[in-house]
């Protein structure tokens, strides 16, 4: 493991306090669904019928359940140093042309604001780039809209393989031994993997090591909704305050986006429209995962529109009134398609809340490329 996950763990307590109170939104729960896959990816449903907040609204313990825990330790810097080389170089993927940096740009959250990205094969790719800020937390949870793949090095490993950075989907693959080789064959890449492995050969395996450790170091910058969370009652609007109440109460959407990243990182369909099926393309007989997808994270999100895993609605704005109007009423859809009936100034004060969720300083530059001065 290049990183140790204890300082996120040490927020624990915020977190079980934060279960307990979702606990009691959900006393109407008729059924929760648990489905494994592989050994690490729980499903649950949302109970049927929304669950409203309770009339009194803890607005300090609240906020205390958003503090952010403290980075997460990087074991190897190293590690983290080649991969940060790696994922800017498109001479991993089989044109050269594409880097995983090409869709997952760090100024904008490590998502895209393309709605359908090309890959490698020159092809759009079928759904949105995610956002990987913040994905550490997640690396060994299930990625992808529709958790495909059952970690972060599984991601990275596909994206070289089969996925983004392959030509595979226009049937002509190149051969990984030959990228393999390619990367072997720049001198400069020999001292990073030396350091960063010591006696393990600069391969597909070592490669996937690397970026899995650099990407656990997306950490979400430093926000305006954080300072306020700190105490810095300046720090955000009155419309963003209310619009942080809305988001916890009457817009329910802290049951899903919740705790300090904003998301559960789990799968659930929202009600929008298409014929994508999400997590049930792999989950066929389970009810609840027919259109799901992944809970995206929110932290920097006012920095990638279009939003969804299609990209279809615009901007911050028309989310709300999405899910003010309820969506698609389908037997997967969370909690039936009941509409919010938010007034105008609740829509734009959710919208308001979302914009304090981007970090000050947000992503980082390019290193310099191996090889090339
Ligand atoms: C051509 C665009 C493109 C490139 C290049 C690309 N990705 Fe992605 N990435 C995507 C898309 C699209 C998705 C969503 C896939 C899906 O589920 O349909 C995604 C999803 C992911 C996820 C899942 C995130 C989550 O929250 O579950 C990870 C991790 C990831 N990419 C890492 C990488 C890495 C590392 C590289 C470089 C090796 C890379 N990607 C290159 C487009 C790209
Ligand atoms: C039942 C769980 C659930 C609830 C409740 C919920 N969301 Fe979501 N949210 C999701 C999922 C899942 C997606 C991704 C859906 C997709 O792409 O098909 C999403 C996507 C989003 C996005 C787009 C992010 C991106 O990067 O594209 C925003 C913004 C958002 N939600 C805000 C909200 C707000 C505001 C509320 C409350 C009014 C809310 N959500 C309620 C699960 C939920």
């Amino acid at each position: 493991m290049p990183m140790t996950r204890t300082a996120a763990d040490s927020d624990g307590a915020t977190r079980r306090r934060r279960r307990g109170r979702l606990l009691v939104w959900w006393h109407v729960a008729a059924a929760a669904a648990v489905v494994v896959v592989g050994s690490v990816a729980i499903q649950h449903a949302l109970p049927a019928g929304r669950a409203w907040a309770p009339a009194s609204f803890d607005l300090a313990a609240a906020k205390a359940d958003y503090r952010r825990p403290p980075p997460l330790t990087v074991a190897n810097p190293a590690l983290v140093e080649l991969g940060r080389v790696l994922f800017w170089d498109p001479r991993l993927s089989a044109t050269g042309q594409t880097s995983c940096v090409s869709c997952h740009q760090p100024h904008l959250g490590w998502a895209s604001t393309d709605a359908r990205s090309r890959s490698d094969s020159g092809l759009p790719m079928p759904r949105k780039a995610q956002p990987l800020i913040g994905i550490g937390y997640a690396a060994d949870l299930p990625g992808g809209w529709d958790g495909r793949l059952l970690s972060l090095r599984a991601h990275v490993r596909a994206s070289l393989t089969v996925g983004a950075m392959s030509t595979g989907p226009i049937g002509k693959p190149v051969p990984l031994p030959a990228i393999e080789a390619r990367m072997r064959a720049i001198p400069e890449y020999l001292p990073l993997f030396a350091a960063a492995l010591p006696g393990t050969p600069p391969g597909l395996e070592a490669i996937a090591q690397a970026i899995n450790a650099y990407a656990r170091t997306f950490e979400p910058g430093v926000a305006p909704f954080d300072r306020w969370i700190k105490g810095d009652e300046d720090a955000i609007s009155a419309s963003a305050k209310r619009g942080f109440v809305l988001f916890n109460t009457k817009g329910n959407c802290a049951v899903c986006h919740r705790d300090w990243r904003f998301t559960d990182d789990n799968f659930h369909d929202i009600g929008l429209p298409g014929d994508d099926r999400g997590r049930g393309q792999l989950l066929h007989d389970v009810a609840a995962m027919q259109f799901a997808f992944k809970t995206p994270t929110l932290r920097s999100v006012a920095l990638r529109a279009p939003y969804m895993h299609d990209g279809s609605l615009d901007s911050l704005y028309d989310v709300v009134r999405f899910y003010d109007s309820g969506g698609i009423n389908r037997p997967s859809r969370v909690g039936g398609a009941s509409p919010l009936h938010l007034s105008e100034q609740e829509r734009l004060d959710l919208v308001a809340f979302l914009r304090t969720l981007t970090g000050e300083r947000e992503g980082e530059s390019a290193p310099r490329p191996a090889g090339r001065t």
